[in-house]
């Protein structure tokens, strides 16, 4: 399956001409979108440590790792990070060593980093920063992996890990593009099947909303209901991502949420209500939406991603009554839901769905590449304030 056949619209170095072209596209995303800062920061941490071969196809002769130093007060720092160099470690009897190729970057990588109750736990002062990978196998002694071979793993923000390979996953033979593994056909995509279909429960005519329309999860979310024939209208954080929204990903409408008239625009995009929000933001954008839920409306609640930096209660006007009254006469189905809950029951069908719609044109992806490992916090740190077009991943050594 050749990947025009498989019709994806993506940023990554895969469906580029040239690889010159492709450097400096990717360049420029590095440029444009790493915090400085950070950057300086890591990039003399990096100098310090070693960086021959990073990008060069070599294998890198030590083991680059961040950690998480301190816990953030509110938005992410460079001071939260530190970048270690320590030998490459050994994969012993039915271990396997890996080499990181790509890292993706997810939100919940910020709820990791707070020291509190959730769904997982809190990531240890000390501790490499976390992350699903894909990864080389560069030393085998594990009967189920040769060396050579491609694998979905979680090394987490570093060169090099030993897996005794109860964590791996291996890619489908025929995957042409294996990033999409970290996306349209990982978890974000996964998350955006189940939150659509199953609690979204779309029908044909009716409408969704969803922010963050051009990241990972909301891009996947908008193209499934307009499968299903809903009508979709996005949200998202610029005039060029609501363009790529419907003139790419094919939505009705996009509404860019820092304007002054959102919500009134908002309101004009839906002029039949909405009967689906996909909510992963919260904010503002969940305010302009709830006087436009339809009585029996569904609100599948994925992520809150406008409150992820917040560190306390903000003791302001206790809207929560407000809230709940409009949910209660909209009679408003409201439903949290985890994505690892239902690897059980539901990947294997999602799958099979994805990777047809994928092949057949119908759903698209896109990725934001940052190249090198030593700007995972910078570009962490942007994700969560919307500088991310796309899926975000980290090339940390050429495939
Ligand atoms: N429940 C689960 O199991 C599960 C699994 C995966 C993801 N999630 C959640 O799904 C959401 C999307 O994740 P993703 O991986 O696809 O990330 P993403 O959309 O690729 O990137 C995050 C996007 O959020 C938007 N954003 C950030 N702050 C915002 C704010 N204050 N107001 C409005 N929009 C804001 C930005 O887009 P714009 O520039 O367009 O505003 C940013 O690009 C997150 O909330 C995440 O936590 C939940």
């Amino acid at each position: 399956m050749s990947e025009a056949a498989v019709g994806i619209k993506s940023e990554s170095k895969m469906e580029s001409e040239t690889d010159s072209e492709v450097d400096s596209q990717l360049n420029s995303l590095v440029d444009s979108q790493v915090d400085s800062k950070v950057e300086a920061n890591l990039d003399s941490q990096a100098e310090a440590s070693e960086t021959a071969g990073e990008t060069a196809g070599e294998p890198a002769p030590v083991n680059r790792r961040i950690v998480l130093v301190q816990r953030p007060h509110g938005a992410p720092s460079e001071l939260d990070f530190k970048l270690l160099s320590e030998p490459v470690p050994e994969a012993g009897e039915g271990e396997v060593l890996l080499r990181t190729l790509t890292l993706s970057l997810d939100p919940y990588m910020r709820g990791r980093m707070n020291e509190s109750t959730s769904y997982a736990p809190s990531l240890a002062l000390g501790a490499t920063m976390l992350g699903a990978t894909i990864s080389r196998v560069v030393a085998s002694r594990h009967a189920d992996f040769a060396v050579g071979e491609r694998v979905l793993a979680h090394a987490g923000w570093q060169d090099y890990v030993v897996s005794d390979g109860s964590d791996l996953g291996k890619l489908p033979a025929d995957l042409t593009h294996p990033t999409h593994a970290l996306g349209i056909l990982g978890m974000p995509g996964f998350t955006a099947y189940v939150g659509v279909l199953d609690y979204g429960q779309p029908r044909a005519g009716e409408t969704l909303v969803v922010a963050a329309a051009t990241g990972a999860v909301g891009s996947a979310v908008g193209q499934i209901a307009k499968l299903k024939g809903c009508r979709v209208v996005g949200v998202a954080g610029g005039d060029d991502k609501c363009q790529y929204a419907v003139d790419e990903l094919g939505f009705d409408a996009c509404i860019n949420h820092y304007n002054d008239d959102f919500a009134t625009a908002l309101a004009a995009a839906c002029p039949n209500g909405i009967d689906i929000y996909f909510e992963s933001v919260g904010g503002a954008v969940l305010d302009a939406v709830v006087p436009l839920l339809n009585v029996g409306a569904r609100v599948p609640l994925c992520g809150l991603i406008a409150y992820a930096n917040e560190t306390a209660a903000t003791g302001g006007v206790d809207r929560s009554p407000q809230l709940l009254r409009a949910f209660l006469i909209k009679r408003v189905r409201l439903q949290g839901f985890i994505i690892s809950d239902h690897y059980g029951t539901r990947f294997d069908a999602f799958q099979t769905d994805m990777r047809a719609w994928l092949a057949q044109g119908q759903v698209k992806a896109r990725e934001d590449i940052i190249i090198g490992l030593q700007h995972a916090p910078g570009a962490l740190m942007g994700l969560l304030r919307g500088d991310n077009f796309g899926k975000l991943l980290v090339q940390v050594a050429e495939a």
